[in-house]
Parts: C-alpha cells; sequence; structure tokens
C-alpha cells in the first residue's frame, strides 16, 4: 500500500471516495460546510436522515455532485475522546470500506473540529497505519476470479498545506509501519505446510539483505554445539528442522541494544500432549511473536532511528512421533538448568527460554517478549489486550506506554514471588506447567526462571495476534500485534 500527502480543499478533490472522520453529533460540523454545498448538500441530507450521529466505527454514504464520487463520514464518538487511536481505527474502517467497494484507493481527512489537538505528524502516521490496517487482504492462496478483491492499493491524506513538513514526516512513519505489518501479516497468515522455521530463517535473510541487517541462523548441529537443550527438546518430534535467528540492526555504535524475542513455533499440535482438534489450524499463527519481530525489522530498516536492535526468534514445530519429547521427560536448557517437561503442549516456553538465556551475550539494555503462550490469557484478557509482565516496574510501565500509543493494549499480570513455585519440580530445576489456576502467570515466571542480567518484559499476545472474526476496522485473521507497540517503543528509546 502507498500513501500520498493531498492539500487541495475537500470539495476540489477528485477521488472515487473521500471518507471524513467526525466526531459525535447531530449537526454538520461548519468546516465540512463548503464539501457539502459542493456535493449538492448531500452530507447535510445524509446527517438529517437520523442514520449516522457520529458515535465510534458509525459510517454513512453519501452521494453528490461534487469532485469526489461518494463521500464516507466516519465516526470516531465524542470529541473530547477522540485519540490517535480513534483516527487509527477511523481509516481503519474507511479502508475496509473501500476495499469491499473496489476503488482501490481513498482520500481520508478528519473533520478539524474533531482533532483533539492531535499533532499533525501523529494524525498523518496513524491514518496511514490504519489504512494498511484496514485495507488488507490475503487472496493469494485462492484461484484468480473477477470477485475476489485484493489488498487496497493506497490512501491520499488530506492535509493543510502550511504543515506539509510533520505530515510528510508522520507519512513516511506510517508507511514503514505499514510495511512492517503487512510483512507481519504474510508471514502470519501462511499455513505450516509454507512457513517452516526454515522459511522464516530465509525471509529473515532475505530483510537483512535488503536493509544491510546483520543475520545469524543456526540449525541442529549448531543449535546442539550452542547446547539450546529446551529448544530441541520440542523440535525433536517434527521432520522439520528448527532454527535460531538472530538479526542484529546497528544505528547507535557500541550502545547496549535492546532485544526483541519472539515464539517462532510454524504450528502447535500439542505434541504428546495433543490439543483438540476443533480450531487446531489457529495454530499456525504460533508463530506471531516472530512475525511481530521481523515487521519491526522492516520497520527498523526504513525508518533507520540510531539505537541497536537484536531481534532473537527459536523456531520450531511442535508435533507428536515417535521421536517427540514426552510428558515426564528432563532436559537441559541453554542457561543449564533441568526442565521437567510435564506438558508438551507448553512448548513456547522452552523455545523462549534458551533464547533468554541466548540475550544475556548481547548485554541488553532491555528485553522484550512477545508470544501466543497461552490459552489463559485469552480468558483473563480476551481480544483487547495483551497481557504484560516482567521483572522490572519501570520497562513493563514503558511497554503499557508504548502500548497505549500504538494502539496495542497491554495489561499487567502481577509475577509475585508466591507464583513461584508455579513452576516447582520434584526432580528437576523447573517444570514447563503448573496446572490450571494462574496459567498465563505460570508461563512468566518460567521465562523468568531464566532472565538473568537484564530488564525483561514479556507480552503474552495469545489472545491479540490473530481475531477469529471480522471487525469494522480490520479483516478476520492475522492483526501483526506487537510491530507498532515495538516501534513505538524503540522510536522513543532512540528519542525520534
Ligand atoms: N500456543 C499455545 C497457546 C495458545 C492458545 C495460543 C490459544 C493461541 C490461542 C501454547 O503453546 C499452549 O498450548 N499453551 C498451553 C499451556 C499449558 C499446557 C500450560 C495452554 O495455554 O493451554
Ligand atoms: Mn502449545
Ligand atoms: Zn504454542
Amino acid at each position: 500500500m502507498n500513501s500520498t500527502l493531498v492539500s487541495t480543499p475537500l470539495a476540489d478533490i477528485d477521488t472515487p471516495l473521500l471518507a471524513v472522520a467526525v466526531a459525535a453529533g447531530t449537526d454538520l460540523p461548519v468546516s465540512l460546510g463548503p464539501l457539502d454545498q459542493a456535493s449538492g448538500r448531500a452530507l447535510s441530507r445524509a446527517m438529517a436522515s437520523g442514520e449516522f450521529k457520529g458515535k465510534r466505527d458509525e459510517t454513512v454514504f453519501a452521494y453528490g455532485s461534487g469532485k469526489a464520487r461518494r463521500l464516507l463520514l466516519v465516526g470516531m464518538g465524542k470529541t473530547n475522546e477522540v485519540t490517535r487511536n480513534s483516527v487509527r481505527r477511523a481509516a481503519g474502517v474507511a479502508a475496509k470500506r473501500t476495499r469491499a467497494l473496489g476503488t482501490g484507493r481513498f482520500a481520508f481527512a478528519v473533520c478539524a473540529e474533531a482533532r483533539n489537538g492531535i499533532a499533525t505528524r501523529d494524525q498523518v502516521q496513524v491514518v496511514v497505519e490504519g489504512a494498511a490496517h484496514g485495507g488488507w487482504a490475503f487472496i493469494e492462496m485462492k484461484r484468480p476470479s473477477d470477485e475476489l478483491r485484493g489488498a487496497i492499493e493506497g490512501v491520499d491524506v488530506v492535509v493543510d498545506r502550511s504543515e506539509a513538513a510533520p505530515a510528510e514526516a508522520g507519512r513516511a512513519l506510517g508507511d514503514a509501519v505499514a510495511a512492517g505489518h503487512v510483512l507481519a501479516r504474510q508471514l502470519q497468515m501462511q499455513p505450516g505446510n509454507v512457513c517452516t522455521p526454515a522459511y522464516l530463517a530465509e525471509q529473515a535473510q532475505a530483510l537483512a539483505r535488503s536493509h544491510g541487517f546483520g543475520v545469524t541462523v543456526l540449525g541442529p548441529a549448531e543449535l546442539a554445539k550452542e547446547g539450546m537443550g529446551a529448544l530441541l527438546a520440542v523440535a525433536q518430534g517434527s521432520a522439520q528442522e528448527p532454527r535460531f535467528i538472530a538479526l542484529e540492526y546497528r544505528g547507535a555504535g557500541e550502545a547496549a541494544p535492546v532485544v526483541l524475542v519472539g515464539k517462532g513455533i510454524t504450528f502447535d499440535s500439542g505434541g504428546i500432549s495433543i490439543k483438540p482438534a476443533l480450531d487446531m489450524d489457529q495454530m499456525k499463527y504460533d508463530m506471531s511473536g516472530a512475525a511481530a519481530v521481523l515487521g519491526t525489522f522492516e520497520v527498523l530498516g526504513r525508518v533507520r532511528p540510531k539505537l541497536n536492535v537484536i531481534g532473537l526468534i527459536p523456531s520450531t514445530e511442535n508435533l507428536p512421533s515417535g521421536t517427540a519429547v514426552k510428558p515426564g521427560d528432563v532436559i537441559k536448557s541453554h542457561l543449564g538448568k533441568t526442565i521437567e517437561i510435564v506438558n508438551t503442549d507448553a512448548e513456547g516456553r522452552l523455545i523462549l527460554c534458551d533464547a533468554l538465556s541466548y540475550a544475556r551475550r548481547y548485554k541488553p539494555a532491555a528485553v522484550l517478549d512477545a508470544a501466543t503462550l497461552t490459552g489463559a490469557i485469552v480468558i483473563a484478557l480476551g481480544s483487547q489486550a495483551s497481557g504484560v509482565m516482567g521483572n522490572d516496574d519501570a520497562l513493563v510501565a514503558e511497554v503499557r506506554d508504548a502500548g497505549e500509543r500504538a494502539g496495542e493494549r497491554c495489561w499487567p499480570l502481577p509475577l509475585w514471588d508466591e507464583y513461584r513455585d508455579l513452576v516447582k519440580s520434584d526432580i528437576a530445576d523447573v517444570k514447563n506447567s503448573g496446572g490450571r489456576g494462574a496459567g498465563s502467570i505460570a508461563g512468566g515466571w518460567f521465562l523468568r526462571e531464566f532472565v538473568e542480567g537484564f530488564p525483561w518484559a514479556h507480552l503474552d499476545i495469545a489472545g491479540t495476534a490473530y481475531t477469529d472474526g471480522d471487525g469494522p476496522h480490520q479483516a478476520k485473521g492475522p492483526t501483526a500485534f506487537g510491530v507498532r507497540l515495538f516501534t513505538e517503543f524503540l522510536l522513543r528509546r532512540a528519542g525520534s
């Protein structure tokens, strides 16, 4: 998807669809007067119908005689509650409608009365992000047909001529985030027979080539030499070889890097502790953390902020077989701690713990991991927020703050000492599952057992990485959760 800036008065914009985001209210905002006039009062008529009150996600089409073939009003709710998240969402709603119409591209404006003080740069950024989000579609595995509609081509963001410089900064940033988003969703969407650990590694290598990142890929022999016993234990039931991927972006010389870790289970059957058949196909999304990390590197390659970032992706399938790891088996992790694997379906923490241990060599300023780790977080928070846990309250607050700006919310769960007992084992240093209660915290505590010497925060994105239904602003399926949050986090750390 591409984006451009337009500084023509609304009434003079020649476009198949002009969407205008407005706040709640029953009267047409004064600033839309000229557009209304030019359209032969089509907007006034739409408002007068009573069908549209500007509530969040509300839309109404108006067909008039002006330059724009169609007008679309998109509601954002009360003016004083409008944030950059409302604007992003409204752009997503408009993009989704545009895609359904098949017009290819659309122009988008935020009505002056509804801006609520949002800076131009932020506003343009989120419009482009929202457009990419709402206009996305995955059709490449279907036979071409006339009805089939792909992603939208682009968005033309309406801005005031006097704000060209900040608008262009926001557009460029939004474009970069959108590209990261598209990559992440593309990877998430690929089925397990395409997106294997080797495939993810190839994607990382391709990213490294196009942006000049450092990249290291470890296969089975190197993993054994490195002592990654937990990752290898999960991989031993599968015919697909595991990979461990390390990407390096250097934008600040020798400064301590931020390390991003993403769970890369390309299919999670549960292993010997096999999952029920219902919805098991969704477990192709168990590499969504890895997709978020790769998507973020796409953004980094385009924005090139002044900081250092390492991306670590442990990747394998989790399948049952005669060679698979069994409940009760005890294995040795990269850190040296032994692990009793009481449930082979708690495999994400096993591959992540070796990555967290590997991260020590970078002497990180902070480590963030994103993982579709527990079904329990879906029960606790549904699809509105990811769970966040960590060993450093300031870092957790910083992550939540980035999530707020990104429109990717995180809600904290406690890692109190008392919960540590959940992962105590009779036979080994730790066990990988704590039973039914506090499942997401048990996952968090297990990971914490492998964090040595750096501030760390863990995002449990099992409920947010994909949706199983359409929303007004996004299609069913992958959401690229984490790309925007990581980007906001990193850019603020880089001071840009
Ligand atoms: N990948 C799953 C978690 C998951 C569940 C993601 C639902 C998305 C939707 C993870 O590997 C898993 O199976 N977790 C187990 C842990 C349990 C065995 C301790 C779970 O949540 O049931
Ligand atoms: Mn599992
Ligand atoms: Zn899993």
